[in-house]
């Protein structure tokens, strides 16, 4: 069964019981500053899993675009990718373990579905401990569906507990389904679902989210009990193509061919990794890149990741002597796989290129400076500290990463104590800088987030009515202290259009309008007048967020309730990104 297959054949059993299918949200989360991606498909949910109602209904379904960094050293192995995505289905406060453990059998092994032998399916189970029992209940379920008990294996939070994406929110004890592979030796007389050996072949976890994790760690109730499920496309694919690695995929064999072909010299079963890594990090790149929230190379958050996806691509490419352009080249197979997928990825090919070409240019020259300081330090010192790493860093670019490979090469240990140390200290400071205080712990900057929110809809309409209808959104993104929002327009603003905007949006938040929020046909809300950002991210169904009559806007929210609680709107930067695209940063300035 092949990728496009499954995706459609998942989607399709998900729909006759009843779910909608939903688009993939954004690879970058909008309103969540305590993770930089989108790390699961119930990420963009958890407004919905907390309560608030979703346009859709109760029943939902998708394919969800992911990425995942914190497995980036495993990258390369069998099954790791830190682009990858995931099928999933949820229950928004509507039905519970039955109903979904029941599908997820069927799903499974039905010959209408998937066809799985059920004599090699494995469940794995919550153990229970002080912060919630041991889920016996979905034993139960698992055992009528003709489980034995010799595959029902109950273990601990480490492994059958999930969520929540960021440090607090919906998460809960979750039931994982493993399917046990004939190809891969067992490891040990325990080898078992877990032990990661390969032998059992992880397919599918369902979770039931019915507790949120709060600030100080506890876990309380949540309003709703809610089944948040997760399939990886790209692994179960592998399973039912009998296949030992996802890089044997379909959407990886051309590129991963490709790469072989694009190398000046004999290439042998030890460059495996590298040619995995190279494919990997180049498509995981050109994927942030492709989002419409136009992510550029740089030196702090989803930036840097991109930053050294691509420069860690470079290295390999190096070792592998890969011909000058590879990187375009591979760009672009990965556009080709995925444009029928996400639109966005076609919609942003130019983008991509131009970024990968500067980037591509500006490491090779700062890796000409790093390596020059590297080789002076070694000359005088001998040694790699933490401190000489940072400042590697910081004032020659180069990552980390880099640093460790080159000190390992040479068996040297960088201390990266010292190096943290150094780096968190240097955080603090410019985060006090910035903030003109410290403030020490961790906050909950949701407030802040909502106000920038819909500051960020009172600034697209006051742009439009400065400059033209021609404005349109491009990307946006908010951190607790500022919104970032790129629009369509090929100038800088003159320091009267600067003003004019500022003054339209402080006269909204003057005048305190509504905040209204409506549910209604995409068609409908189109012709009243709403903006969009682009169709495919909503559903048939959307939600619509007016400010009096000044904005409307399509929107999954959240939102304040009425401008009055803005603050002071201030403009802080504009910048020209390029392809036609300016970036506006602005502050909401609060009198405390
Ligand atoms: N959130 C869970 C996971 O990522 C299930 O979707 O595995």
């Amino acid at each position: 069964m092949h990728i496009d297959e499954l995706r459609e054949t998942y989607l399709r059993f998900f729909k006759e019981k009843g779910h909608a299918i939903i688009p993939s949200a954004s690879l970058l989360p909008e309103h969540d500053p305590t993770v930089l991606f989108t790390t699961a498909g119930m990420h963009p949910l958890v407004p919905y899993l907390l309560g608030q109602k979703h346009p859709m209904g109760k029943r939902l379904a998708n394919c969800q675009k992911c990425i995942r960094t914190t497995d980036i050293e495993e990258v390369g192995d069998p099954t790791h990718l830190t682009f990858f995505e995931m099928l999933g289905n949820w229950s928004l406060g509507d039905y519970w373990k039955e109903e979904t453990i029941r599908w997820s059998y069927e799903f499974l092994t039905s010959d209408e579905w998937l066809g799985l032998d059920p004599d090699r399916l494995s469940v794995t189970l919550f153990a229970g401990d002080d912060d919630a029992p041991r889920d016996e209940e979905s034993a139960e379920i698992w055992r009528e569906m003709g489980i034995p008990d010799e595959r029902i294996y109950f273990l601990p939070k480490n492994d059958n507990w999930w969520g929540p994406a960021g440090t607090t929110g919906p998460c809960g004890p979750c039931t994982e389904m493993f399917i046990e592979v004939d190809e891969v030796p067992k490891c040990g007389p325990d080898c078992k679902p877990g032990c990661n050996c390969g032998r059992y072949f992880e397919i599918w976890n369902d979770v039931f989210m019915e507790y949120n994790k709060e600030q100080d760690g506890s876990y309380s109730k949540l309003k709703q009990r809610n089944v948040d499920t997760g399939m990886g496309v790209e692994r179960t694919a592998a399973m039912l193509q009998g296949v030992s690695t996802v890089y044997h995929l379909e959407n990886f064999t051309p590129i991963v061919n490709r790469i072989r072909e694009l190398s000046q010299r004999e290439l042998d079963k030890s460059d495996k990794h590298e040619i995995r890594l190279v494919a990997d990090h180049v498509k995981a790149a050109t994927m942030i890149m492709a989002d419409d929230r136009r992510i550029t190379p740089s030196n702090t958050e989803q930036g840097y990741v991109v930053r050294r996806l691509v420069r860690r691509a470079i290295l390999s490419a190096d070792r592998l002597e890969l011909r000058p352009g590879f990187m375009e080249e591979i760009a672009q197979m990965v556009i080709d796989v995925y444009k029928d997928v996400y639109e966005e990825v076609e919609r942003n090919h130019d983008f991509i290129m131009q970024n990968l070409k500067r980037e591509e240019k500006k490491f090779k020259r700062t890796l000409r400076r790093a390596l020059r300081k590297l080789e002076r330090i070694l000359d005088d010192t001998g040694d790699i500290t933490g401190e000489d790493a940072f400042l590697l860093f910081t004032s020659y670019g180069l990552p980390i990463e880099i640093t460790r490979e080159i000190a390992q090469e040479r068996g040297l240990k960088i201390d990266m104590d010292e190096f943290r140390e150094e780096f968190e200290h240097h955080r603090e400071i410019s985060r006090a800088k910035s903030q003109g205080k410290f403030k020490g712990g961790l906050a909950d900057h949701s407030e802040e987030i909502t106000r920038l929110h819909t500051a960020t809809h009172l600034l697209q309409e006051a742009l439009r009515r400065v400059l033209g209808e021609n404005v349109k959104q491009m990307g946006s993104n908010i951190t607790k202290e500022r919104l970032r929002f790129d629009f369509s327009f090929n100038r800088k603003l003159t320091p009267e259009e600067i003003e004019a905007v500022e003054n339209l949006v402080n006269d909204v938040i003057g005048n305190d309008l509504k905040v209204k929020r409506e549910f209604m046909s995409y068609d409908e809300a189109i012709k009243k007048g709403a903006l969009a950002f682009f169709k495919e991210n909503y559903g048939d169904d959307v939600s619509v967020y007016s400010v009096g009559d000044f904005s409307m806007e399509l929107c999954g929210g959240p939102h304040v309730d009425h401008t009055g609680v803005l603050g002071r709107f201030k403009i802080k930067k504009q910048e020209n990104i390029g392809a036609g695209v300016m970036r506006i940063r602005a502050i909401l300035e609060q009198d405390d």
